[in-house]
């Protein structure tokens, strides 16, 4: 781990636990939304410890290319498919979506869960999956945002969380997905339930996993002083921030 201060994906990378609201469900969802069922190959964006870009690629039995900007979220993706027994099915490119390196009109669809909130401009990123989908494929986010006005001290927490990008409000979300261009536009909002969350958060990530995380975490708290500090105040914040938000899907497709 780096010897800054930790930032809230570094700690998550390291521990090896990632997630998106909703869990297994809201991807359902998504992937229903998206129409997934005959796809032969799904682009997954922000792959984290590799749930998703796992699940699909047993679920639909598709290729599934995962990518993310952090190499150790993609091992831990690779370990992931291993364990599921998908490896043939699942590939990991180091990438950042603002710059997807795939040629135009390659993949059935583009899936992206909890990922724009950490990236800017989120139009671009948005305009970059498009380019990469085919005419008739659809693509499908998963986002956070906030329902309601948050204070100014919350605002100031979740940009700490979200290394300094700051959160979209629905109506924000809502006008950047009227401006981009797709057929079919779906967009479907949540509130956030915490008990829910715990639940489908166990769920995701698995038992096994959870388990072997939370070792990681443990050792992570007490041999680094750096990173207990940043997990005490990212536990509080996010869940303090979570009662102002609420998530939604967001589907279209390519023209
Ligand atoms: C909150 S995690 C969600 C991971 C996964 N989608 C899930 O639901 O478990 C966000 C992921 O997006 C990745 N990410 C952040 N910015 C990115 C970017 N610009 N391009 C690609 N991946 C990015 C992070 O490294 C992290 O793995």
């Amino acid at each position: 781990m780096t010897a800054h201060s930790p930032d809230y994906l570094d700690i998550q990378a390291e521990v090896g636990i990632t997630k998106h609201l909703g869990g297994f469900i809201a991807t359902d969802e998504l992937l229903a939304l998206c129409h997934v069922e005959d796809a032969k190959s799904v682009l997954y964006v922000g792959s984290g410890i590799g749930v998703g870009p796992a699940y699909i690629a047993r679920k639909i039995g598709c290729q599934v290319v995962a990518v993310d900007i952090s190499e150790k979220m993609l091992s831990w993706t690779t370990q992931r498919a291993f364990e599921e027994g998908v490896s043939a099915k699942v590939e990991t490119r180091l990438a950042n979506v603002l710059a997807l390196p795939f040629e135009d009109n390659r993949f059935d669809a583009v899936l992206v869960e909890s990922v724009l909130a950490f990236v800017e401009p989120k139009e671009k990123a948005i305009l970059e999956c498009l380019r990469v989908i085919r005419p008739g494929g659809y693509v499908g986010l998963n986002e956070v945002f906030w329902s309601e006005q948050p204070s100014p001290e919350m605002i100031e927490a979740n940009r700490r969380i979200q290394m300094g990008i700051e959160l979209l409000t629905l109506i924000e979300w809502r006008n950047l997905w009227q401006q981009i261009p797709l057929n079919d536009k779906t967009i479907k909002t949540y509130e956030i339930n915490l008990q829910r969350e715990t639940r489908d958060r166990i769920q995701w990530v698995g038992r096994r996993w959870i388990f072997r995380a939370w070792g990681r975490l443990i050792k992570l708290y007490f041999s680094n002083p750096l990173a207990r500090r940043a997990i005490n105040s990212q536990t509080k914040e996010t869940t303090q921030s979570y009662k102002s938000m609420g998530f939604g899907l967001f589907s279209g497709q390519k023209i």
